[in-house]
């Protein structure tokens, strides 16, 4: 069969340009434009609106149906029947694991939870209100400074040591900038416990008292995290590979990626979305807010919903709220009154025209603060367990990118808006 082309013809010329286009397995197919500078043109898309910045056999998303694969495989099935640990590996290796893959990445993984030591004297020197994601940035980062032997992207070993610690230090990372936060002594990891457990064990133990993770809540903290490992080319994995195209550090790599996270339109959602249920206060001023959010003039919206790419119910918002269910009732908090709110929100906002006709639906980030929330997560960590879990994803990338053919630095275009060449006027005579 021969290469389908696509045509651009000019308005005020009758020069024609034939492009190809690609297909994918799934999905849109693309125009592949790369050859368009030797014509003269570039593309002009701000915001990468129909643009597809790399082939990637990772995640797919089908935005109007409402699906999310990770490696084809659907992100319902994953939440059910796997684990955290098991969709990192199908993340960075591409299959499921079989038992014993499984249990050697497990042991892997978990022999690089320990931080170098001369790293916790870094948290001294933030102030304890300093916010999780600003510790995180910079943690991250210092590790490009302490592991050297696994900083080269172009060595596969190196590649492959660097993303065993990214993905078991940066919980260890995460809990230490909450208990800095809070004055209390850091906890070691305990290898004994599973990777989520972990994680709950190093926020929330202390020296003086025997903590036991309830196995409940972390199974839906480790769903969390299954839900939020990757989601293809966001702002935050965009960010990873570009920063990694240069060939740069993958520790510094991942911390661009955290910087770009950490936005109240990306993961700083899910903390957005708590205060805004939490100004709420009450379902009798939900109207009120509905018609702020409704007003272009207020800058206001409503946090948690819309998508870039899900134009129909995000499927992690429907497991989402399913997990909310799930642990209210575990812990007994059936009238959890910012639970009812949100139900009631999303009620009358699916049923507003504003939101039907812009297609505007909850995001996993509308239910995944109220379920962090009732595990006793504080709000200000909420984007950290988001990075914690999408560096599962980035890993991956990052892994993808720097080993592909042809791989090639980032370096986009730009149209030209500024001044034309003028003179230089010496300061006296301005
Ligand atoms: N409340 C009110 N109006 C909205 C909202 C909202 N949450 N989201 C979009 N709109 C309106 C927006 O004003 C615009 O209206 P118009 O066409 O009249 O100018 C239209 O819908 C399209 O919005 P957009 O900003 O052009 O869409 P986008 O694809 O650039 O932005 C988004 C997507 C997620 C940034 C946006 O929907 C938003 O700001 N949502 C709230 C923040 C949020 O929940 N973010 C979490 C995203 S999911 C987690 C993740 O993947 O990081």
């Amino acid at each position: 069969m021969s290469q389908r082309t696509a045509k651009i013809t000019f308005s005020d010329s009758d020069q024609t340009i034939e492009l190809p286009v690609l297909e994918g397995t799934l999905g849109n197919d693309v125009i592949d434009i790369r050859t368009l500078g030797n014509h003269g043109y570039f593309t002009f898309d701000p915001g990468f609106i129909a643009t597809a910045s790399c082939a990637s056999s990772i995640t797919y998303i089908d935005g109007e149906a409402g699906l999310l694969y990770y490696r084809g495989y659907p992100i319902e099935q994953l939440a059910q029947h796997s684990d955290f640990m098991e969709v990192a590996y199908l993340l960075l290796r591409g299959e499921l694991p079989t038992a014993q893959q499984k249990a050697e990445f497990v042991a892997t993984v978990r022999h690089h939870t320990m931080l170098h030591d001369q790293m916790a004297t870094f948290y001294r020197g933030f102030r304890r209100d300093a916010h999780p994601m600003a510790v995180m940035v910079s943690m991250v980062g210092a590790m490009s400074a302490f592991y050297h032997d696994s900083s080269n992207p172009f060595d596969p070993e190196q590649r492959d040591v660097a993303a065993f610690r990214l993905l078991a230090k940066v919980p260890t990372i995460a809990a230490w900038s909450y208990k800095y936060n809070q004055g209390q002594p850091f906890m070691y990891p305990q290898n004994r416990l599973g990777y989520t457990e972990n994680f709950l064990y190093m926020m929330f133990a202390t020296p003086c008292e025997a903590y036991e993770p309830n196995p409940i809540l972390a199974r839906a903290l480790d769903r969390i995290l299954i839900l939020h490992a990757d989601h293809e080319q966001n702002a935050s994995t965009s960010t990873v590979r570009v920063a990694g195209s240069s060939g740069a550090n993958p520790f510094a790599c991942i911390a661009a990626g955290i910087a770009s996270l950490w936005g109240p339109l990306h993961g700083g959602a899910n903390e957005a979305v708590l205060k805004m249920l939490e100004d709420i206060g009450d379902v009798s001023r939900i109207g009120e807010v509905i018609a702020r959010a409704k007003d272009k003039a207020s800058g206001f919206r409503l946090m948690g919903f819309g998508h870039r790419v899900y134009k129909n119910m995000d499927p992690r918002a429907a497991i989402m709220r399913q997990t909310c269910y799930e642990v209210l009732d575990e812990l007994g908090l059936h009238d959890d009154p910012l639970f009812r709110i949100a139900l009631k929100l999303e009620e009358i906002a699916l049923q507003d025209d504003y939101f039907i006709q812009k297609r505007l639906y909850p995001n996993v980030d509308f239910y995944s603060g109220i379920v962090l929330r009732a595990l006793g997560i504080p709000t200000s960590m909420f984007t950290a367990i988001f990075a914690l879990a999408r560096t599962a994803g980035w890993v991956a990338q990052w892994h993808e990118m720097v080993s592909a053919e042809g791989h090639k630095i980032a370096r986009p275009r730009q149209l030209y808006t500024g001044p034309t060449r003028r003179d230089y006027v010496p300061i006296e005579l301005r």
